[in-house]
């Protein structure tokens, strides 16, 4: 999974272009840019775009954003959801291992109630938004076989830190911003969990997305969310792992099962060991997951 793009459910035309928009996860959210009125129409809508597509072997993966744990409005959006059998649940302002735990039961006691295998609903946590957050980025390890991958967020954040801007003059995150994104990575790698850089909301300015989606795959997040389906093309290219990355890593493995007691090996006169050959192992890992080479 290279782009996951964010789609309000209570907008049925934005729901269909999402499907069309070559994103390899459409993210129904029914958080933040659905408002408290519509919160109900939009969980239809998601649960009615579900039955049609979910079902379908050719289509995007499908996860719905609910709302927060504390929010009081998390059961009656999975109450609508379950039902329709997400690939997965975004879960926003998740604070730790601890917020996986408790989603991942009102999940299980779900799919019991709609005959779905347990486990089968996967959980991606949102793992930045809330200041008590980033203390507890280190607990996401075994929380829970759901989960699936970690993302962050910089607008919840800076709202709760008080701050005037999350970017500076050049657009760049400014540092409290960088902590959480590195915090995420570092939660995402400890959790053995695909790494997914948050979103650019200037979407007219694709060099800019472009800039910051190669930076995230230079750190080793391998996926970016996109608000804006014109983001979705760059994403995926700067996400595609490339031949040449796929052949080195092959290489490495093979030299490394080749002489199964070297610590470093050489090829083509670059060093080789252990660390590159788990790099290599997961590289391959993941274009075998995705299926993209
Ligand atoms: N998913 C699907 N379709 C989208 C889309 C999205 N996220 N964003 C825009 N589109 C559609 C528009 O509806 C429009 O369709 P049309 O040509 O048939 O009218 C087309 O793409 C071009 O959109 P554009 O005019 O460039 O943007 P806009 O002003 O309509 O929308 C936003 C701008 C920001 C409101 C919109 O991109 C959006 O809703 N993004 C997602 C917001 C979100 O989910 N936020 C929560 C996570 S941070
Ligand atoms: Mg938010």
């Amino acid at each position: 999974m290279r782009s996951l793009l964010f789609v309000p459910a209570d907008s049925e035309k934005k729901l269909a272009k999402g499907l069309d928009s070559g994103a390899d996860a459409v993210i129904l959210d029914l958080e933040d840019s659905v408002v408290a009125e519509r919160k109900a129409a939009a969980r239809e809508a998601a649960l009615a775009f579900l039955r049609q597509h979910a079902p379908r072997a050719q289509r995007p993966r499908l996860v719905v954003r609910v709302n927060a744990l504390d929010t009081g409005l998390t059961d009656a959006d999975l109450d609508a959801v379950v039902a329709g059998r997400p690939d997965a649940i975004l879960l926003p302002k998740a604070e730790g291992g601890a917020s996986v735990i408790h989603l991942d039961a009102k999940l299980t006691a779900r799919e019991a109630i709609h005959g779905l295998p347990e486990g089968a609903i996967k959980v991606i946590a949102l793992a930045t938004e809330t200041a008590t957050a980033l203390f507890v980025c280190g607990t996401y390890r075994d929380a829970s076989p759901r989960l699936s991958g970690i993302t962050w967020g910089a607008e919840d954040l800076s709202a709760e830190l008080g701050a005037e801007t999350n970017r500076d003059a050049r657009g760049q995150f400014t540092s409290p911003y960088m902590l959480a994104r590195n915090l995420s990575l570092a939660a995402a790698s400890s959790a053995r969990v695909q790494a997914i850089d948050t979103v650019y909301a200037d979407f007219r300015n694709i060099e800019g997305l472009r800039a910051e989606a190669e930076e995230a795959r230079r750190d080793g997040f391998t996926a970016k969310m996109a608000i804006h389906p014109a983001q979705v093309a760059i994403i995926n290219a700067v996400f595609t792992v490339t031949r040449e990355a796929v052949e080195t890593a092959r290489a490495v493995v093979a030299a490394f099962a080749a002489d199964p007691t070297a610590g470093v090996v050489a090829i083509g006169g670059v060093m080789y060991d252990r660390p590159h050959l788990t790099r290599a192992q997961r590289l391959l890992a993941r274009v075998n997951d995705a299926g993209t080479s």
